[in-house]
């Protein structure tokens, strides 16, 4: 929350609330995923030796809070078992996912595919994604595994529409959105469904939470393929351009080649081509001229502006799935932490 939040002074006893949850669900982390196998317990180091910005267990703790429970005291052991589930989920998405896009760096370290081979890397997802299922199981209510594990499927289902999809120029909006909406956003939904009904809210909340949850995880996603396209790895911490280069067409591209004219459409296609081809050399003067020549036809056409005026327009969906909650400092922090989404450079 530090890294992507300017908290104001009224809010830093949530704050500390959350940074000390924080503490005890990297604790409940690593119980979790404790082996006896020392190979197997060292591939658990390398990958929790590095954290993230932590937006999934901070939505989880934030939400139960917005929903009635206590920050007089240290977050219940439901909600902190809850925040570990879901970065433990999202954990094995990552190690696959940079298998699946050749990527060498995350969190600013080396990706275990690269250090350890696709091979272990597969199989450290699985042990993470069957970490999270067993520590989900041992909480009393039934209802985080059945979810969880629809989020998890969900979560494939995207990704296999992004295979499926893959080098597809004509890909539209809507395809778009419905991996966006798997790949990313339903584990966002879940982490704020949970979180709110760990805190005592109705059925009714638990919805509104979800929306709230499924639009900031799209928005987020929309950020981060700006971000595959314009940030730079330092700032970031982790391998970009691979969207281009694994033939995913991100929003930007999406709306850019649905708005050319016939005799501009082989120009913008060449474009599209050199930028795919040379990003994977890498740092080269002539892979970063490509990419810029792309970069600035995208900025030409409005279709980064476009893609910006979508994220923005799904945070504004956010924030009104939060008007029936009642005004708290907890819902002013998923305001902010909302906002923070279309802001964020890493
Ligand atoms: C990266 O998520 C994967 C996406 C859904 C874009 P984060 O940007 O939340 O990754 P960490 O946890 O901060 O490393
Ligand atoms: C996949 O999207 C995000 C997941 C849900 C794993 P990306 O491929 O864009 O994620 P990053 O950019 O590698 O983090
Ligand atoms: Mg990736
Ligand atoms: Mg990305």
């Amino acid at each position: 929350m530090k890294q992507v939040l300017d908290i104001p002074a009224e809010l830093s006893g949530i704050q500390q609330w959350v940074l000390d949850g924080l503490v005890a669900v990297t604790d409940e982390i690593e119980r979790a995923l404790h082996s006896d196998v020392p190979a197997v317990a060292a591939l658990c180091k390398q990958v929790e030796q590095f954290r993230g910005k932590m937006l999934r267990p901070t939505l989880v703790l934030v939400s139960g809070a917005a929903c009635g429970a206590s920050t007089d005291e240290p977050p219940t052991t439901e909600l902190l078992k809850l925040a570990a589930v879901v970065e433990m989920v999202h954990m094995a998405t990552l190690v696959h996912d940079d298998v699946l896009d050749e990527a060498e760096i995350r969190r600013r370290s080396q990706t275990i595919n690269d250090k350890a081979g696709n091979e272990a890397a597969v199989l450290l997802g699985d042990y993470l994604i069957s970490a999270s299922f067993r520590l989900c199981a041992s909480l009393d209510d039934p209802e985080p595994s059945r979810l969880i594990g629809k989020v998890s499927m969900e979560l494939c289902e995207g990704e296999l529409l992004q295979i499926q999809n893959r080098d597809n120029l004509s890909i539209d909006e809507a395809t778009y959105f419905e991996i966006l909406e798997g790949k990313t956003a339903a584990l966002v939904g879940a982490c704020t469904r949970l979180g709110s009904r760990a805190g005592g809210a109705s059925q009714t909340i638990q919805n509104s939470m979800d929306v709230f949850g499924r639009s900031i995880g799209s928005a987020f996603q929309v950020q981060d393929d700006l971000l595959d396209l314009l940030g730079t790895e330092d700032v970031v911490g982790k391998t970009l351009g691979r969207d281009l280069q694994k033939g995913k067409l991100t929003l930007p591209l999406i709306h850019h080649l649905g708005n050319l004219s016939h005799e501009s459409r082989a120009r913008s296609l060449t474009l599209l081509e050199n930028a795919s081809e040379t990003r994977a050399e890498a740092t080269g003067a002539k892979a970063k001229a490509h990419t810029n020549e792309l970069v600035q036809s995208l900025k030409e056409s409005d279709s980064l502006e476009y893609a910006r005026t979508t994220a923005k327009s799904l945070i504004e969906r956010a924030k009104s799935a939060l008007l029936p909650l009642d005004d708290t400092p907890a819902r002013s922090v998923l305001q902010l932490l909302a906002d923070a989404v279309l802001t964020r450079d890493r």
